[in-house]
């Protein structure tokens, strides 16, 4: 979604400024702008389209200045206009202002600030921040923004200049993120820190309620009560190299050849062979309530729900808890009734999407722990969880989630596993499941080495419209996953199903033009999913299997197969998912997609 970058210092902005808005265009956006304040006033350029749009723009504009602040908008209030663009100003052009978020109360606010004779130019609820900054002005930016926190209903991650206040740049969020970055030749602002990474690693995150004023010399943060914070640098794990694409055409493409080096990371120190157990350290501040716990609700949106769709098999093979599975976003609708020493664990590649932290705020009301699984280090779900285990799996930029997925599965494994030790799961299938995890990477690559066979099908089929994926048990949500990647990436339309419920409805549609993938490796349902198989074969459905190595049956009878070493049941998902991130991966490439930045997608959804 939006994306926020700022920069005062010794060196020029408008070219830091340009490179940090070009490392957050994977976020998602469809204009943007900077304002920089060249000493005595501040000049601003905007554009609608990519980032290369605003440079051409800027050709030949020498916008010199020390301070800047840039954003990539996605719009949500308002056409995607030069107008609507941000920075938006107040009336004099003095005051400069970008946002992240939605300001709630908006409508009426720009009702009073229209009685009061201030015209609006755009449809944007950011608008009004800027009248009613500029309104509070008096020589004090901190405060004037402080005073319109307190009358702003809604989300919001900012940055302000003032044309009377040069050197100084304002920061304030509530609810979406702002990272300041410290470097030995200024301070950087952004909504992510991969906007920054190329300059520093040294971050400090500012917290919900609090603003900050950067200067060439420091920062100063506070709350919204004008109370002073004191804050540690903490230094990121990323390096500029992981937001690179390293040879490969499409950072989604890379991503998915990553896998077995993110599984590496999401396993590594964190098994105990001989004993069957994983060690989490991350768990461990609620570790006494959680190996007794009986009931777990997950939760989480898109890509990351059906990982916790696994999870809940998954625990459900190998411990005592009682699992639930809900998506974020419909969360808040349920009457959930909690037993005593209920877990959420929320799953977030970012830590920011709105409806998975909306989630775990109404689960803590209720009385529930929280866990959370994270990507990103010190991201707002990160922060709002009472422990958690993080990915480490560096910087995801494909808009569509990849290697998260299969690190997400992964740690679920070994959450349930470490409960499973202690609750009735005996040390041999324990020391069974390690050995079979820690075999995972090589099995992933062994399947990324069919990369052309599966490029090869994908050219077979990426002309058909309509697309069917099934599954049953571990495989069912794989066979979501599957549709969602295809439809997300290549627009082909595609539904993702439970191999039982094809007598049920989905057969009707069965037909040669419509290509069904089964996820079908020798696990208990096999025998089931080859009937399936064979239904639709019956039907002249074409199908592309995803088979075990070796399965001579289903390679009689599906057109196309895939296939996948053999593994454990409950860990053949992070197998079986690699052909379909492949499948829709090079079907997108044959039909010319924006693999990396699909349409109307944003990669962080930080708003409901
Ligand atoms: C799909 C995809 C999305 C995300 C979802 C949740 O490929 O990436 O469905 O999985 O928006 O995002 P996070 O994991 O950041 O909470």
């Amino acid at each position: 979604m939006c994306g926020i970058v700022c920069y005062i210092g010794e060196k020029s902005a408008k070219q830091i400024l340009i490179e940090g808005l070009k490392q957050l265009e994977y976020r998602g956006y469809d204009s943007a702008g900077i304002a920089v304040h060249n000493g005595d006033r501040i000049e601003y350029c905007k554009a609608v389209g990519k980032i290369t749009e605003l440079e051409a723009k800027l050709n030949g504009r020498k916008m010199e200045g020390h301070t800047g602040i840039g954003h990539t908008r996605w719009a949500t209030h308002g056409e995607p206009t030069e107008i609507n663009a941000h920075p938006h100003m107040d009336q004099e052009k003095k005051l400069f202002v970008i946002h992240n978020g939605i300001i709630e109360n908006y409508y009426n606010l720009k009702k009073k600030l229209e009685k009061d004779g201030v015209v609006f130019v755009s449809d944007t609820d950011t608008e009004v921040l800027a009248h009613m900054i500029a309104r509070y002005f008096d020589g004090d930016l901190n405060k004037a923004v402080r005073t319109v926190m307190s009358e702003v209903e809604g989300t919001f991650g900012i940055a302000v200049i003032h044309q009377d206040a040069p050197g100084e740049i304002v920061i304030a969020r509530r609810g979406s993120p702002l990272v300041i970055g410290v470097s030995d030749n200024g301070y950087f602002a952004a909504s992510d820190v991969s906007a920054m990474v190329r300059y520093t690693k040294k971050v400090v995150h500012l917290k919900d309620n609090e603003l900050a004023t950067l200067t060439r010399d420091g920062f100063a943060i506070s709350t919204a009560q004008a109370k002073r914070v004191e804050r540690d640098t903490e230094t990121v794990e990323w390096s500029a190299g992981d937001t690179d694409l390293n040879g490969f055409p499409h950072f989604m493409l890379k991503e998915i050849f990553e896998q077995p080096s993110t599984i590496e990371n999401a396993i590594r120190g964190r098994l105990e062979p001989g004993e069957g157990v994983p060690k989490l350290g991350g768990i461990m501040p609620v570790w006494e309530k959680l190996k007794s716990c009986r009931h777990i609700v997950i939760v989480a949106c898109g890509t990351s729900y059906y990982a916790g769709y696994v999870g809940r098999y998954c625990f459900e093979k190998l411990t005592e808890v009682d699992v639930e599975i809900e998506l974020a976003s419909e969360f808040r609708y349920r009457k959930f009734n909690f037993p005593p020493n209920t877990f959420i664990i929320a799953l977030s590649q970012s830590g920011e999407t709105a409806d998975t932290l909306a989630a775990i705020k109404e689960a803590r009301r209720k009385g529930a722990s929280l866990l959370g699984i994270v990507n990103v280090v010190g991201s707002s779900i990160a922060r709002e969880t009472d422990a958690g285990v993080y990915n480490h799996a560096g910087p995801e930029i494909g808009v569509a989630s990849t290697k998260i997925f299969t690190s997400q599965l992964t740690i679920l494994t070994l959450i349930a596993l470490l409960i499973g030790r202690h609750q009735t799961l005996p040390l041999t299938e324990g020391t069974e499941a390690i050995r079979e995890i820690m075999a995972l990477p090589d099995r992933v690559q062994r399947i990324l080495a069919q990369a052309n066979h599966i490029q090869a099908v994908a050219e077979k089929y990426h002309k058909y419209p309509n697309w069917l994926f099934i599954g049953r048990k571990f495989n069912y949500p794989i066979a979501m996953e599957g549709a969602l990647k295809l439809k997300e990436v290549s627009y082909i339309h595609a539904e993702g199903y439970a191999a039982g419920e094809m007598k049920h409805g989905p057969i009707a549609l069965i037909n040669p033009d419509m290509p069904t993938v089964a996820i079908a490796p020798k696990d208990d349902m096999y025998d089931k999913m080859v009937n399936n198989i064979q239904e639709i074969k019956s039907r002249k459905g074409p199908v592309i299997a995803i088979i075990t190595e070796g399965d001579e049956r289903l390679k009689k009878i599906a057109d196309d197969v895939i296939e996948v070493p053999p593994s454990l049941d409950f860990l053949y998902p992070v197998l079986t998912v690699i052909p379909c991130q492949l499948l829709a991966y090079y079907c997108a490439d044959f039909l010319k997609r924006d693999i990396d930045k699909p349409r109307n997608l944003a990669k962080s959804v930080t708003v409901e």
